[in-house]
């Protein structure tokens, strides 16, 4: 066994194989190649502008670093399992390919501060695609939104008709979800983008360097003030996999929804065949197995959440190995929260609700019981609760017949309550429904027409 390259100095002999194994990160890290290569490059720069390297040094540096984001972009590059990291894959291949220089990169930094580096490098640029996929998401909704402003569906509590609504405002409830979601992404953003390097092992280095211009060529608002907080951080990653764990949870909220409607005891929606697959026993069946996925998906997502707090958990100041455990779990989030995105877009893009379907739905379970209420609260002056006890009185009589509320005669109504005229059977209609509910906020068809008008706007 050889020793390692990068220590081989004071040691005799080369890692166990099981170490060597559990040590390794390079099968999962190599994703962090092209944020590495980039900081290794601000830092090159950096060192020469300081002269603490010379200038034809970081000259051979930058070009070998440039040829080797090539061969890896190309697959043509070896990782090697036996250097463990990418951080040491990536100086290995500098030394083969230019030498001496290659090993004055490593001045004044260290991997600790290079893969914090590199990570939030990740980070930042994975809230940038999954700000546009949520963006993308919003928009699906609001075309559904603006398409049935007034199409008419059972509002539920408890999952029992509750109060008609409106499909568009359904819609609409999840891109406000969206919404905070991507203000969640962005207020992580803002706490991700601090550069930790320079910050070296954790005591900071003794070599003049610019920390504000590597922080500055990286993109980072500056560099972060305290080298042991630098290096020990993560609290960036937990935000990153926090929001992603709400964005998850809103998901599998739709996800389950849309399983339930595309069940024929709903059939709210019907998913074409693009999104939905067959049985091989059964072939009357069409399940929205992408539905069932991005609803179990919101569990990794969580768990990854969950991985990452029970990593830092009463670990001590500053870097520990077990802070390379931090990696897969940001990646598989991320990898399953923007392919939920993507599937969620596309399934409300291709849903087709079945306005009949959802409209005998909605006049089931005496769900205009409330604007009856209303009704008598506003004709006859009666207070709310005795308004709800007389309603309920004439539900059961409706429930007895086996009728809906419209269907009861004036007469019938006046039994329960002499006060009520033909005025009060217009409230139970569930256009007139739904119309009425105009307070801010509220499902009526001009509202959600005035909210998709607010959404074009934003979303432009
Ligand atoms: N592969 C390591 C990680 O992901 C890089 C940092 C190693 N630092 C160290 N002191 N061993 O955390």
């Amino acid at each position: 066994m050889t020793t390692n390259r990068m220590w081989g100095g004071r040691f005799g002999r080369g890692p166990a194989a099981i170490m060597e194994e559990i040590n390794a990160s390079i099968a999962f890290d190599q994703r962090l190649y092209a944020q590495d290569i980039a900081a290794s490059k601000a830092h090159a720069r950096m060192l020469a502008a300081r002269q603490i390297i010379a200038k034809a040094d970081a000259e051979a540096i930058t070009a070998g670093l440039d040829r080797i984001k090539a061969e890896i972009d190309q697959g043509t590059f070896t990782f090697s399992r036996s250097l463990e990291d990418i951080h040491m894959n990536v100086e290995a291949r500098l030394k083969e390919l230019i030498g001496e220089p290659a090993g004055r990169l490593h001045t004044a930094r260290s991997r600790n501060d290079q893969v914090a580096t590199d990570l939030r490098l990740w980070v930042r640029d994975e809230i940038d695609a999954l700000d546009q996929a949520l963006k993308g998401f919003q928009v699906a909704l609001v075309n559904q939104a603006r398409t049935h402003a007034d199409t008419i569906m059972p509002g539920f509590t408890h999952l029992q008709t509750a109060q008609p609504i409106t499909f568009g405002h359904h819609m609409l409830a999840y891109v406000e979800m969206a919404a905070r979601d991507r203000a969640r992404f962005a207020a992580a953003r803002v706490r991700t983008n601090e550069s930790p390097l320079g910050a070296a092992a954790l005591a900071g280095t003794s070599f003049p360097i610019d920390r504000q211009q590597t922080a500055k060529e990286l993109g980072f608002a500056g560099p972060m003030r305290n080298s042991l907080d630098a290096v020990s951080a993560r609290d960036f990653a937990l935000e990153f996999l926090g929001a992603a764990a709400i964005c998850a949870t809103h998901l599998s909220r739709l996800a389950e929804e849309i399983v339930l409607w595309c069940s024929p005891g709903f059939k709210f929606v019907r998913l074409s065949d693009a999104f939905t697959t067959g049985s091989s026993i059964m072939p009357q069946k069409r399940n929205p197995d992408a539905a069932e996925l991005v609803r179990a998906k919101s569990a990794r997502v969580t768990g990854a959440l969950m991985t990452l707090l029970g990593v830092m958990k009463g670990l001590p100041l500053t870097y520990a190995k077990d802070m390379q455990e931090d990696k897969e779990a940001v990646f598989d989030a991320a990898d399953n929260l923007a392919l939920s995105l993507a599937a969620m877009t596309g399934m409300v893009e291709d849903l087709q609700p079945d306005e009949v379907a959802m409209r005998r739905a909605a006049g089931e379970g005496f769900s205009t019981a409330t604007d009856l209420a209303d009704w008598l609260v506003r004709a006859l002056k009666k207070p709310f609760r005795e308004a709800h006890h007389v309603t309920g009185r004439i539900v059961a009589m409706a429930e007895a017949r086996g009728c809906r509320l419209e269907e009861l005669s004036l007469k019938e109504l006046q039994s329960v309550e002499p006060g009520i005229t033909g005025d009060a059977l217009s409230v139970l209609s569930l256009d007139a429904s739904v119309a009425s509910r105009s307070s801010f906020g509220g499902t009526a068809p001009q509202n959600v027409k005035a909210q998709v008008e607010y959404w074009q706007e934003q979303l432009k």
